[in-house]
């Protein structure tokens, strides 16, 4: 391999922990992996810094009398004196029978530092070039970031960047592999929350793997759902109230054969024994639930054969407004299945949502965030049951502790915030301190992979997107559009009036 550097003597080392060298290569960056052959084995290591050195100008005394006099620079060979050093982090040692140990034993100053080898790197990173999804490529090395299915998602994913940075473009990468994954490779089925419809375009794509279901025409099933699925959307009912109900549709079920409405309830309840307080108040919050209009006596889609391995299901909430609609639906969707996936009557899956921090809130009332305890429980207890979730978000200090502690593995993309920034090192314990100040440096398109799929972190260049991006109608064309269509639309909201 090729030779970049030489190991020097600092204050601090080498040591068994970090050592630095001089540069010879100036193409080498921040992050890079480089290898250095000692008596113990090959020592791997990872530059954590880069800086530049000159002894003319280590004295400010006399950096000073160098600018009172007006040609110093050029009667000494200053140029000459200046040297870059990398700092770097002794990561492990492969020895000579192919074991990777800790380095117990310092380079000497003076050792050679050489490129990686990629065939070594990926070995280290623990990628999977034959079965992996290819993400892109990891920086600075000609190496596929291909990562292992099972390592990636199956304890939970989350995607997270400030606004722009390439969420959901790295997203739809993702899908792309999910989609077009061989069978005889392992596939799941993928059900995405998708808030703006930006993923409806690949449903041109893959005519026959995707399907698009608008929010606006799902339908929930009342038959589907017990008290614990109502009190998950009333959380202000109280036990007795719960229990009650449980009675009831207990009864219901039985004298209808499972097939049964909001109305049916209604009816029992009136029916029913219980007294009259218990009665107005389950009349009252089920009055609640029958006013959103999203309740039926079969589900629609139906959820108990929507999903199938290797393809993908859209719920567009791109015309829906009201938070709450989209929490039920999120809430009774995750719920119907992940109970059918613990009874193995769905394929493996994973449920991606978009804008997670609205279906997944921190620190909000139980009553404004419906969809928070289910999505807590599948990062809790999902992996068990190959029911496997990947949250999004821009602003990971809104975004539930407990669910994105779960997600063992993290995309993250540029962050800038300092909360935010601070919330994912809480998150995250793969996470060093010199990684979280790159963080907020990142391109568009630069992410951090941290966690799970991979033994050390890992900086990866995002690849292009194989389908087309939809790209949205600039503010012009918009506006042009809204001017034409403008008459129509207001009639129309008239007519409703
Ligand atoms: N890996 C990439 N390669 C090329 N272009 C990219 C890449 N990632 C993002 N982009 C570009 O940046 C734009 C913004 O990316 P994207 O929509 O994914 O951001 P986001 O993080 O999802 O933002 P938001 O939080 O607003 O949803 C995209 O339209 C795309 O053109
Ligand atoms: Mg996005």
């Amino acid at each position: 391999m090729q030779a970049i550097g030489t190991i020097i003597t600092t204050p601090n080392g080498p040591s068994v922990s970090e050592f630095s060298f001089v540069i010879t290569n100036t193409n080498i960056k921040r992050g890079e992996f480089i290898s250095i052959q000692t008596k113990e084995g090959l020592l791997l290591g990872n530059v954590t810094n880069i800086y530049k050195t000159n002894k003319y100008f280590e004295s400010a005394g006399a950096v000073t009398e160098y600018n009172r006099c007006s040609d110093l620079f050029s009667a000494f060979p200053v140029k000459e004196w200046e040297y870059t050093i990398a700092d770097a982090k002794a990561l492990g040692v492969y020895t000579k029978d192919g074991m990777l140990i800790r380095p117990s034993f310092p380079p000497s100053p003076g050792f050679t530092v050489t490129e990686i080898d990629t065939a070594v790197l990926n070995r280290f990173l623990g990628l999977d070039q034959e079965r992996g999804l290819h993400l892109g490529e990891v920086q600075q090395h000609t190496l596929p970031a291909k990562f292992n299915l099972t390592r990636m998602i199956q304890k939970h994913l989350a995607i997270l960047a400030i606004s722009g940075a390439g969420k959901s473009y790295a997203t739809a990468v993702l899908l792309e592999e999910l989609l077009n994954r061989k069978a005889e490779h392992g596939r799941v089925a993928v059900i995405i929350i998708d808030n703006h419809g930006e993923y409806v375009s690949l449903a041109e794509d893959y005519p026959d793997k995707v399907q698009v279901i608008k929010a606006g025409d799902v339908k929930l099933a009342v038959s589907k759902m017990n008290e614990k699925g109502f009190a998950a959307l009333l959380p202000k009912m109280s036990p007795v109230q719960v229990r009650e109900l449980g009675k009831v549709i207990g009864d219901v079920r039985k004298a209808t054969n499972n097939s049964f409405s909001l109305d049916q309830i209604f009816q029992a309840i009136t029916d029913s024994s219980m007294g009259t307080t218990t009665k107005e108040a389950l009349t009252a919050w089920l009055g609640e639930l029958q006013s959103m209009k999203l309740f039926a006596s079969a589900d629609w889609p139906n959820t108990s054969t929507m999903l199938q391995q290797g393809k993908m299901i859209i719920i567009d909430f791109r015309e829906m407004l009201s938070l709450r609609k989209k929490q039920l639906i999120v809430n009774y969707v995750s719920r119907r299945l992940f109970d059918l996936r613990k009874q193995g009557l769905c394929p493996p899956y994973l449920e991606i949502i978009e804008e997670a921090h609205n279906f997944c809130p921190e620190g909000t009332r139980a009553e404004y965030a419906l969809s928070r305890k289910i999505i807590e429980t599948l990062a809790r207890e999902g992996r068990k049951f190959y029911a496997n979730i990947c949250l999004i978000s821009q602003r990971p200090v809104q975004l539930s502790t407990t669910a994105l502690s779960q997600c063992n593995t993290q995309i993250i993309l540029r962050v800038t915030n300092p909360y935010d920034i601070d919330h994912i090192k809480r998150s995250s314990e793969a996470l060093s301190s010199g990684n979280v100040d790159i963080i907020s440096s990142l391109k568009v398109g630069e992410a951090l992979v941290v966690g799970e799929a991979v033994n050390y972190p890992v900086f990866v260049k995002i690849r292009k997107r194989k389908t087309a991006e939809k790209h949205g109608t600039s503010l012009e064309d918009y506006s042009i559009q809204y001017e034409q269509e403008k008459g129509k639309k207001l009639a129309k909201a008239e007519e409703f009036l």
